[in-house]
């Protein structure tokens, strides 16, 4: 008997929606992040960039429903937060994968928790696995593989899940030039495929370009005497496959680089 089947449910990608949100750590002498107001399109692919301890994690962790906020309001989907959930799928820079299962057994198991029914988690997981170039090495365990691999399993573990919404804490962080490169190009891929919507935090204004719809630029934060806070929402009008060399790209870069660094000067 089919309990639950999710198969043929497509990705519904959300609206979020931040409106001035702060977040105030208990014991904590001011705001890490303070009147927050940003509003991303279902679909659209945000990056938040800034300096370190402007409130970039604390701000996908909110979204993730790892934190709570202390101020102002959050919805995604139109639904408020209240924890973290499966329409929200998160990834780190640490792969967070489950060592003792294999990599097909880590893309299922989010679909055996949602009670799938075990030929669409076979599907999804066989799906998820192409999509992400893994199918090779399904029955390997994570330790066998490299570091970008992992962070593929990583992301095709989430998507088994059909999230609404990908919250990407630095993913490609730890991996080296080239790796990294295939895996921006692999991400562009999935968001186009999906249509999912991502907010993706990264140290690399490159990456930011390259990725998004939108950057955010974030300023301040407590090592600055100030609240982590919005400097400038800059719109990427650039095609969606990017030339990196492309004078246009480079504007771009040196403008958010500007403003990530005039954000310190004030502060300091
Ligand atoms: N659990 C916590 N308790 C107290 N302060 C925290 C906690 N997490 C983060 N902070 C503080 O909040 C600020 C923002 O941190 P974070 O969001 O990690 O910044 P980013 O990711 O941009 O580097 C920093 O000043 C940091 O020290
Ligand atoms: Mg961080």
């Amino acid at each position: 008997m089919k309990i639950y089947s999710t198969r043929r449910r497509p990705h519904r990608p959300a609206r979020i929606v931040l409106d001035g949100l702060g977040k105030r750590f208990p014991g904590a002498a001011g705001y890490a992040v303070d009147g927050v107001t940003l509003d991303f399109a279902a679909g659209e692919f945000i990056c938040i960039v800034g300096a370190s301890g402007c409130g970039k994690s604390t701000l996908l962790r909110i979204l993730a429903g790892f934190d709570t906020a202390t101020q102002g309001s959050v919805t995604v989907g139109d639904e408020p937060i209240t924890g973290p959930g499966p329409d929200r799928g998160v990834v780190f820079q640490d792969y967070g994968l489950f060592p003792w299962l294999t990599v097909a057994e880590n893309v299922a198991y989010g679909p055996k928790q949602a009670r799938m029914n075990r030929d669409d988690i076979r599907e999804t997981t066989g799906r998820c696995l192409e999509t992400v170039g893994l199918t090779r090495v399904r029955d390997s365990f994570p330790h066998q593989l490299s570091g970008g691999m992992q962070q593929r399993v990583a992301i095709a573990r989430v998507l088994a899940n059909r999230p609404a919404v990908l919250l990407m804490d630095e993913p490609f962080g730890a991996l080296d030039a080239l790796t990294r490169t295939d895996m921006q190009a692999e991400l562009t891929r999935i968001h186009r495929d999906s249509g999912v919507t991502v907010v993706f935090v990264t140290h690399s204004v490159d990456e930011a370009v390259y990725l998004s719809d939108r950057v955010v630029v974030m300023a301040g934060g407590t090592a600055h005497g100030t609240a982590g806070h919005i400097r400038e929402v800059v719109d990427i009008d650039l095609p969606r496959d990017r030339d990196t060399t492309a004078p246009e790209f480079n504007d771009y870069k040196r403008r958010i680089d500007a403003l990530i660094h005039q954000g310190n000067r004030a502060a300091a």
